[in-house]
């Protein structure tokens, strides 16, 4: 068996060559490279796809969130509810606009635990923002019902959740903006960099819009300091060809997912969960293990490459030492962070690999 990288965002290339080259050609062809008809064809689509009713294109996932946060308004001396056990961009979209991020504790699911947000909610709270990690739609309902209760805008964070839903409704259409990134190991990746902020209110998608370009909506008339956040023409042109096989890639993972729930069998793993009503476009297949560095140095070599999503948490981030949020003040997020592995999930993972991957699990 060769190596099994833990991704292999190639595969899906090859599958669609042709019509990536075909975009692409197409693209350069054109004479239009910026904010032209491929981005506004895909904020149309992908809007469709989420069931939401305005997409703005943005340059990356990370420009997605402090966008958000900046157009809500949300800074200096307002806190954010934030599960503890998310990737750094999360937070990092709620610091960069000043605001200070309060971390709650995920539940069994790896989502924000929603048991525990109201006991942190505070005078200076304006937001919860909701991290669908692994794939995972949150417990919506819930949270939607907490926000109404305080008064609180929800921001959703899916980028890991492209199509994931929570009672037949799609994450990024619960809140009041949905931020999406499409990195390329995304399930709905780009080739480079890209974003989009999903949203039903129509003054949001406007804000965002000319704050991507400038502020400005009319050229060289600028409304506010904005910001050079656009998605460029051929990563829209590239993310349209992949949206129109996103179905078929989320149900591939989810038969991927589906074969390691029912073939992995090894009383020192924890295999992952998922919620009643909820559905996971399964991003991330994690396990859990206590004895993690054991298994990577095995796994290594039997030449099974893993992933650790994520191994600092962002409060004990070097970056976040100023929150002054001290190691065992979050123990399930630290728990977690000790113990995650992302096993190898891929659109065009072959059987042969998967199986191997399983039975060398099963021996461990
Ligand atoms: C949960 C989460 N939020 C935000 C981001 C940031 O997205 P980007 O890398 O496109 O800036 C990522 C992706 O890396 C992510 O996984």
């Amino acid at each position: 068996m060769k190596v099994i990288a833990p991704n292999r965002v190639d595969r899906e290339f090859y599958r669609y060559q042709k019509e990536y080259e075909m975009k692409t050609l197409q693209v350069l062809r054109s004479g239009c490279y910026v904010l032209g008809k491929e981005v506004f064809s895909f904020e149309e689509e992908f809007a469709n796809y989420i069931g939401s009713k305005y997409c703005v294109g943005l340059a990356s996932g990370l420009d997605a969130l402090w966008i958000a946060f900046r157009i809500l308004g949300i800074g200096e001396g307002d806190e954010v509810i934030v599960q503890g056990n998310t990737y750094i961009a999360s937070v990092m979209g709620i610091t960069i606009n000043g605001a200070t991020p309060v971390f709650v504790e995920p539940d069994e699911f790896y989502n924000i635990d929603s048991a525990k947000i109201e006991e942190k909610i505070t005078d200076k709270t304006k937001a919860i923002l909701v991290v669908h990690l692994y794939g995972q739609a949150s417990d919506m309902k819930k949270i939607m019902g907490i926000a109404k209760k305080h008064n609180l805008r929800v921001v959703e964070d899916c980028a890991q959740s492209h199509g994931a839903s929570c009672y037949g409704n799609k994450t990024g259409t619960w809140g009041d903006i949905g931020c999406f990134s499409f990195y390329p190991t995304k399930n709905l990746g780009a080739y480079g960099d890209a974003g989009a902020i999903v949203t039903n209110d129509e003054s949001i998608a406007r804000d965002v819009r000319v704050f991507r370009n400038y502020g400005s909506e009319e050229r060289y008339h600028n409304k506010v300091v904005g910001a050079n956040s656009r998605l460029d023409e051929i990563q829209a042109g590239l993310l349209r060809v992949k949206l129109s096989h996103i179905d078929l890639i989320n149900n591939e993972r989810t038969l991927l997912a589906q074969k390691y729930l029912c073939k992995l069998k090894n009383p020192r793993i924890i295999l992952p969960i998922v919620r009643k009503n909820v559905d996971s476009v399964w991003h991330q297949f994690v396990i859990r293990c206590k004895d993690r560095a054991e298994l990577i140095r095995y796994l290594d070599k039997k030449k099974i490459g893993t992933i650790i999503h994520y191994p600092i948490p962002p409060h004990l981030s070097e970056a976040y030492r100023y929150l002054c949020v001290s190691k065992g003040t979050l123990p399930i997020t630290e728990q977690y962070a000790n113990e995650v592995l992302s096993l190898p999930m891929y659109s065009g993972m072959t059987d042969e690999e998967q199986g191997y991957v399983i039975d060398m699990i099963n021996e461990f």
